[in-house]
């Protein structure tokens, strides 16, 4: 397992954690990045995100997955060997479809699971070694940039890059430009990149795979302000907060936010700073982008890329669009 350090200006994670969310609270309009959910409670609320009925994202992909695997594990394997890139891979569920089939088929590949978390790395090499020996596995710990500049230095072979579970959805505009642009500037001629997106469809249908009867995406939500609490020595009352999503249909945009119920102050210790919620302030906490096949298409030119193939699932509610290099 390849462990490449988080923080390339030599704080700790804490010390960045504690002026992200100063400056996020400081502003007018208050915000968290969606980045900081993922602690060791918000990965688990995730996990059972992801087996609510409301939230059909991951079903819908396991099944474009499923349907598709062997198309695509011979789109893949097209050009010969080449180093399966999985951003964000977690416990690589989904990954496990495509593994299982390139490995069927005989693919000349190995596996490179890229993700922020040591244990998630750890855990799925383990299982991997488990269930499928006859793949060549080389976990990377580390932001998904410092991997593909990891990468760049130490491998020049073909590369195919796995960026699924519509984690594109929580970047804004801007941002999704500048990581296509950077993750094509380390691919050339004949790679290729896999992306999961939700795409645009019933507005309500989009509404409650965010607002969960049973409040599991609320619960979700507000540990962050737990996490604050926990890691940032904060006097957060969460029950004195609440969760709200609203659809924009215009902008194709799931936004989520933490509403104080009441006017109050909250000290953040670790950041030696006490904040001021009128009643009913909101801090905006997530962006989740909802696309259309023309509009990803659109995205993807924009940054050296053109759509291959598109998969989709049989309500066409979630697509994994595979694109080549411009
Ligand atoms: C990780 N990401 C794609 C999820 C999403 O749907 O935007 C995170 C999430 N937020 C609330 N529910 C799920």
């Amino acid at each position: 397992m390849i462990e490449l350090s988080r923080q390339q200006d030599g704080s700790t994670d804490t010390t960045a954690f504690a002026k992200d969310v100063a400056k996020g609270l400081s502003q007018k309009q208050k915000s968290l990045s969606s980045r900081y959910f993922y602690d060791g409670t918000g990965s688990r609320l995730f996990q059972q995100i992801m087996e609510l009925p409301e939230y059909y994202l991951t079903r819908c992909e396991l099944e474009v997955l499923t349907e598709n695997k062997q198309d695509m594990a011979e789109q893949f394997s097209n050009g010969g060997f080449f180093h399966l890139i999985d951003l964000g891979a977690g416990d690589a569920l989904k990954t496990k479809i495509l593994l299982k089939e390139l490995s069927g088929q005989q693919s000349a590949f190995d596996y490179v699971p890229v993700d922020i978390s040591g244990d998630a790395m750890q855990e799925l090499s383990e299982s991997l070694q488990q269930e499928l020996p006859q793949v060549k596995v080389e976990a990377v710990v580390g932001e998904y940039f410092r991997a593909l500049e990891w990468l760049q230095e130490n491998k020049s072979e073909r590369k195919v890059v796995l960026f699924l579970g519509s984690n594109i959805g929580n970047f804004e505009q801007e941002e999704s430009i500048n990581f296509l642009r950077s993750i094509r500037s380390y691919l050339q001629t004949g790679d290729q990149l896999l992306m999961g997106i939700d795409l645009r469809k019933d507005p309500e249908t989009i509404l409650k795979a965010y607002n969960d009867a049973a409040g599991v995406t609320a619960a979700f939500n507000l540990n962050l302000l737990h996490r604050i609490n926990r890691e940032l020595n904060a006097d957060f009352d969460v029950s004195q907060f609440c969760h709200h999503a609203i659809y924009n249909p215009l902008e194709g945009v799931m936004r989520s936010f933490i509403v104080s119920k009441t006017d109050q102050d909250v000290r953040i210790g670790k950041a030696d700073i006490t904040i001021h919620f009128e009643a009913w302030e909101a801090i905006h906490t997530e962006n989740s982008y909802k696309y259309s096949i023309p509009l990803i298409g659109e995205l993807g030119q924009q940054c050296g890329f053109k759509i291959e193939t598109v998969f989709y699932d049989s309500q066409k509610r979630f697509a994994d669009v595979l694109f080549s290099v411009l």
